[in-house]
């Protein structure tokens, strides 16, 4: 059998209730403002997780949306794989939290670390599972917390994270073209230091000293990431377009990981993808990270950009340095 194997059944979205302007952030104290942050990034506002939300809650959140919309039970779901950067804990995985939490009971869960390819390397993952016959049916999320690992002293950060969970269900084709037509991915740990915590793992455990140098919060070279992303966001579009036999005429709709605007302006400019094609939503989310394209793929469908018969290219890149893309018809 050739593929489409596994498609999109459902999908969902949460995100915290209290939203963060780009005029909040300025009045934190930080040396910055509105116009230099719309200009450079295209975000106006994120949400930021309050107490009682978690990634675990946010996800079940979405979750439920997802498998409501795929009419799929909880006893159902065979597989849960969960993206996420920021895990509730790192001991055991947030996914058998989720699981217990949604009642999947004959499920496996485990998380994938893969930043913000994380939705998109667990739906490349549960495809596969769903091809080699161990699952009917995988819920695949892309959850994070990024409030609580920036630092919101670094001006260069803490104005591009923000928090949020996506949820879609993948199901067997049973014929039909509908589903994913191809998939790409790829990773360069050359490039780990450019976007990274340096401490508080295994290898620099947490004390007052890593606090105090604040070695735990998240550190990138913007200019350096902006300059890879979009040379990954090139290669991730060109490979599946290319594995799917199509050409970015045959696209409808280009769903890149929200990042930031110019990223986002490039990658279709490489892909030759108008923006009147390009879903965009990091104005009112930021960045999410792996919960981004999952929010955006079902922001899309309530807003009525993605119809039945459509042709989605996905495309990520992240920390890691990692990157991947999808084709997928609705
Ligand atoms: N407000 C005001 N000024 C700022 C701010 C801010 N929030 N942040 C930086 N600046 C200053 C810098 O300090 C610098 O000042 P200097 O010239 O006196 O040193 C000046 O603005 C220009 O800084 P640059 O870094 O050159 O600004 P640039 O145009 O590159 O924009 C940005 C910075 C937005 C971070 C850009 O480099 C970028 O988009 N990088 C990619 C970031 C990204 O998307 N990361 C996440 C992707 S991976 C993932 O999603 C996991």
């Amino acid at each position: 059998m050739k593929r489409p194997y596994a498609y999109i059944a459902g999908t969902g979205h949460a995100v915290p209730k209290r939203i963060v302007t780009n005029d909040d952030i300025a009045a934190m104290g930080l040396e910055t403002d509105d116009q230099w942050i719309i200009e450079r990034t295209g975000i106006r506002q994120r949400h930021i997780a309050g107490p009682g939300e978690s990634v675990k809650s946010l996800s079940a959140d979405a979750a439920r949306q997802a498998m409501a919309k795929a009419g799929v039970q909880p006893g159902e779901i065979d597989v849960i794989i969960l993206g996420t950067a920021t895990p509730d804990r790192l001991l055991p995985a947030t996914a058998v939290e989720l699981q217990s939490e949604l009642g999947c009971t004959r499920a496996s869960a485990f998380d994938i670390a893969a930043a913000c390819s994380g939705w998109l390397y667990g739906a490349i993952v549960g495809e596969s599972l769903i091809h080699s016959g161990t699952a009917e049916t995988v819920l695949v999320i892309g959850a994070e917390k990024l409030s609580t690992v920036v630092d919101w002293t670094d001006r260069n950060t803490c104005i591009l994270f923000a928090d949020g969970a996506g949820a879609t269900i993948l199901r067997r084709t049973r014929g039909g073209q509908k589903g994913i037509l191809s998939s790409f991915m790829r990773s360069d740990g050359a490039l780990a230091e450019l976007l990274w915590r340096p401490g508080g793992g295994a290898e620099e455990p947490f004390t007052a000293e890593l606090e105090t140098q604040r070695r735990q919060y998240v550190r990138m070279s913007g200019r350096e990431v902006f300059k890879h992303a979009v040379r990954a966001m090139a290669d991730a579009t060109d490979r599946a377009l290319d594995a799917a036999k199509l050409t970015a005429a045959d696209v409808d709709l280009l769903i890149p990981h929200q990042a930031n605007i110019r990223i986002i302006e490039a990658t279709a400019k490489h892909a030759g993808i108008s923006m009147d094609r390009v879903f965009v939503n990091v104005d009112r989310f930021g960045n999410t990270s792996a919960a981004s394209i999952p929010i955006a793929l079902n922001d899309a469908i309530e807003q009525g950009r993605v119809k039945e018969g459509m042709t989605v290219l996905f495309a990520a890149f992240g920390a890691g340095f990692t990157w991947g893309s999808l084709v997928v018809r609705f």
